[in-house]
């Protein structure tokens, strides 16, 4: 069986999507593969209790427990490194997963490492894209769902989706506009590796 650990740090409509999607297409099936823990660094996050009622055993590695050690970076890393291996995953997937990953980390999952960034990388990578991309006069936007290197927002383009940006479009009606078109790449692109 391929093991796929889901990374989230907040509400989870990504994970819900692919966890979705995965019952849909019966890929323990058809692919041998299947959801087999969600983790997140937040133990408030809302993709938590979303998880559970799918019946997905959760995990939190706290970040914020680490905060007051030498090297908190490094020492979270191997915690999470460690929750992770447990289930000897195929995939590791960030699902709006709010950190910056160790370059030890990155090494550790290389080529079993995907993420999704709310933009048309190689542009804006980093945080508020929608924003930035309204700021800057953009008439498109959209999702990268991309391979991890160490390098933040970088890395190999599996798939990507665009999204007109409308004049009246704040940030949250993009945000909201883009999500929905994360919620297809993103399974589609897993499911598209897992065959590979
Ligand atoms: C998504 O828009 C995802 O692309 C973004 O966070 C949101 C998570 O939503 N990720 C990043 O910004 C990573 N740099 P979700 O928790 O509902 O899936």
């Amino acid at each position: 069986m391929k093991n796929i650990v889901i990374l989230i740090s907040g509400d989870g409509s990504n994970m819900d999507a692919i966890i979705r999607t995965a019952k849909a297409q019966h890929w323990e099936k058809h692919l041998q593969a299947k959801v087999a823990c969600v983790i997140s660094n937040k133990p408030t996050a809302k993709g938590l209790n979303l998880a559970q009622q799918h019946g997905i055993s959760t995990q939190v590695v706290d970040h914020t427990a680490f905060s007051n050690i030498t090297n908190p970076r490094e020492a979270f890393d191997t915690a999470l490194i460690k929750e992770i291996d447990q289930h000897t995953p195929a995939l590791v997937v960030l699902a709006g997963f709010m950190r910056i990953l160790t370059p030890v980390f990155v090494a550790h999952y290389e080529g079993r490492l995907v993420n999704i960034h709310p933009s048309l990388l190689p542009a804006f990578p980093g945080l508020h894209t929608h924003q930035r991309a309204i700021d800057t006069g953009c008439k498109f936007a959209g999702a990268t769902v991309h391979q991890v290197t160490a390098e933040l927002d970088h890395g190999h383009i599996l798939a990507q989706a665009v999204v007109p940006i409308l004049e009246n479009d704040t940030a949250d009606s993009l945000s909201a506009r883009v999500l929905t078109q994360e919620h297809l790449i993103y399974p589609a692109a897993i499911e598209k590796l897992l065959k590979d």
